[in-house]
């Protein structure tokens, strides 16, 4: 039996999706790659949004079954509105994944989070051979930061001594997101804050130095992942 009103079914992007025709346009290339029978993980924001519409477009056009492995609620909610079976990475691997990016430099590195799943989306993208990002070219960018800081997921009470170590190592700024439509900060859908951290000097040495601050979750900055990027 269904409810009689879905409430995740208008409700679930909030405001305008930046560059939707060009978002359309790379969302119609990725789903000429979906197979019968694939196990996807699925990243977070607007660009994703757009692009797992199409793909539940394509499954009830062709009658394809596909499973996706979501980064967030808000992919979750959208995958059981549009009638995808979703799985999680304690069960299945994905056969492959796609996502968006915030920033992405020439050798393809990536800084990712600004809706803050970049945790998740990191464990999709190191469980997967190879992750589609999708991306328009106003995300190319010849420096990391040059126009997002990298999200820092922080346990809450690590806080202070997170800080302390990112401006050690060289941030120029340290800011704690806060939310929007709450009070007080952003909370991940792993319990824990984010710490927004501008640096100019990221080298390939930057992702680790950064993961091993005491008190760091994990990063929304990718160095080094097996990722092709679509646009
Ligand atoms: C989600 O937290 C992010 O990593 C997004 O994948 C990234 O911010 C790109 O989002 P848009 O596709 O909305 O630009």
């Amino acid at each position: 039996m269904n409810w009689e009103e879905n409430v995740k079914q208008k409700s679930l992007w909030n405001g305008e999706i930046s560059n939707l025709e060009e978002k359309e346009r790379i969302a119609k290339k990725l789903a000429s790659k979906v197979k019968d029978g694939d196990v996807i993980g699925v990243g977070s924001g607007s660009t994703s949004f757009v692009a797992t519409k199409e793909i539940a477009k394509k499954m009830k056009e062709e009658n394809l079954h596909i499973t996706a492995i979501p980064t967030s609620y808000e992919v979750k909610m959208l995958c059981e509105n549009l009638g995808i079976p979703t799985t999680t990475l304690a069960v299945s691997k994905p056969d492959w994944a796609y996502d968006g990016a915030d920033e992405v430099t020439s050798n393809n590195w990536l800084v990712k989070g600004r809706g803050g799943a970049m945790y998740k989306e990191k464990l999709n993208i190191a469980s997967s051979e190879v992750t589609y990002i999708l991306v328009d070219n106003s995300k190319m960018v010849e420096h990391i930061c040059d126009k997002f800081p990298i999200p820092i997921e922080t346990n809450p009470e690590a806080i202070n001594l997170v800080r302390q170590e990112l401006i050690k190592l060289g941030a120029q700024s340290v800011t704690l997101r806060l939310a929007k439509g709450k009070d007080g900060p952003v909370i991940t859908e792993s319990g824990n804050v984010i710490l927004d951290a501008v640096f100019r000097n990221v080298d390939e040495t930057y992702e680790d130095k950064l993961k091993q601050i005491v008190g760091v979750v994990e990063t929304g900055l990718f160095i080094g992942y097996p990722v092709v990027i679509e646009k």
